[in-house]
C-alpha cells in the first residue's frame, strides 16, 4: 500500500490496495491514515453497493441517515444526488456530519456514481492543523468551553434546504436534534487536538446567547480554513473517499449547473468524544 499526501495537512491518496478485499492489515492501516490525515481517497475500485456495506460492516455499525433519499434496495446507502436540472445540491457549504449527536458519526464512505463532465469536486479541512494554527491567545480563550450544535435550522420544514429545489427530496423534517461537545475535542484514536465547531451546525456556547458567541465562533469559523490545511478531490468513475467527522468540515463544490451527480455514502457509527 502506497500513501501520497494530497496536501500539506490534510488529505491522503492511497493506492495499491482493493477494499473490497483488502485484509485485516491493510484494514488498520486504512483506519490509522484516516484517522492521521482526515480522509483518504481511493482510485479505480471495484465497489459494488453489497462491498460498499460489507467494508462499512467492518468499522462497526452504520449509521442509517435520517434525511438524505435512501437506496431502495439497500438503506444503509444514502443518496447525495443532483438532477440537471436541481439549482442546489448537498452539503454544498463547509460543514462536518453530525456534530448535533451527542455521539456524532465517526465518518463517512462516499462512492462516485454519476459523476458531471466536470466540476463536483469536494474539499476537506483538517482541524487538528487548524489548532495548532491558532494563536495562543485564541487557544487559552476557547480551553475549557463547550458549544451547542443542532440541525433543526437546516432539515426541520422551515429550515433552509427547505426553501431550495432539494427540500422535495430529503426527510426527517420533524427529527429534534441537540447536542453539547467541547470546542476542543481529542481524537479518540490519536489524541490529538481537534477544533470541534463548524459553521454548518454551532449555535452557541454554552451560558452564552447566539448573539454573545458570534464573534467568537467567526474567529473559529475564519480560523479554521488555513492555507495549508485544506485538500480538494477530483472525483472520476472508480473513486471512493472516506474521511473522519471528528477530524475534518468538508464542502461539495456545486460548480456542474446542468448536469446530474449521484455519490453513494455510508455512514460510519462513531464513539463519545471528549476534551
Ligand atoms: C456530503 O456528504 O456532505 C456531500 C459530499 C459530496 O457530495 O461530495
Amino acid at each position: 500500500m502506497k500513501l501520497t499526501a494530497m496536501a500539506p495537512e490534510c488529505g491522503v491518496e492511497v493506492s495499491g490496495v482493493e477494499l473490497a478485499t483488502c485484509n485485516d492489515a491493510q484494514m488498520q492501516d486504512i483506519k490509522n491514515a484516516i484517522y492521521e490525515h482526515g480522509v483518504a481517497v481511493f482510485r479505480d475500485q471495484e465497489f459494488t453497493p453489497e462491498e460498499h456495506i460489507a467494508f462499512a460492516k467492518r468499522w462497526g455499525g452504520i449509521d442509517i441517515n435520517n434525511y438524505f433519499p435512501l437506496n431502495e434496495a439497500y438503506p444503509e446507502i444514502a443518496l447525495v444526488k443532483k438532477e440537471p436540472d436541481q439549482q442546489t445540491n448537498i452539503g454544498g457549504a463547509w460543514h462536518t456530519d453530525h456534530s448535533y449527536d451527542q455521539i456524532p458519526a465517526m465518518g463517512s464512505i462516499l462512492v462516485a456514481r454519476v459523476l458531471p463532465p466536470a466540476g463536483g469536486d469536494t474539499m476537506w479541512a483538517h482541524m487538528g492543523a487548524a489548532y495548532d494554527a491558532l494563536p495562543d491567545d485564541l487557544k487559552e480563550e476557547i480551553e475549557g468551553l463547550e458549544a451547542f450544535h443542532t440541525a433543526d435550522h437546516v432539515y426541520k420544514s422551515d429550515g433552509l434546504y427547505a426553501q431550495t429545489d432539494q427540500g422535495k427530496s430529503l426527510r426527517g423534517h420533524d427529527v429534534d436534534t441537540g447536542a453539547v461537545h467541547p470546542v476542543v475535542i481529542r481524537h479518540p484514536h490519536t489524541g490529538r487536538k481537534l477544533l470541534y465547531v463548524n459553521t454548518a451546525f454551532t449555535i452557541h456556547f454554552v451560558g452564552q446567547t447566539r448573539e454573545e458567541s458570534l464573534p467568537l465562533l467567526s474567529k473559529l469559523f475564519a480560523a479554521a480554513l488555513t492555507k495549508t490545511n485544506q485538500c480538494r478531490l477530483e472525483w472520476k468513475p472508480g473513486t471512493v473517499a472516506i474521511w473522519d467527522n471528528r477530524t475534518t468540515w468538508h464542502n461539495a463544490i456545486n460548480d456542474y449547473q446542468g448536469h446530474a451527480r449521484e455519490m453513494h455514502r455510508i455512514t460510519l457509527s462513531g464513539e463519545a468524544i471528549a476534551a
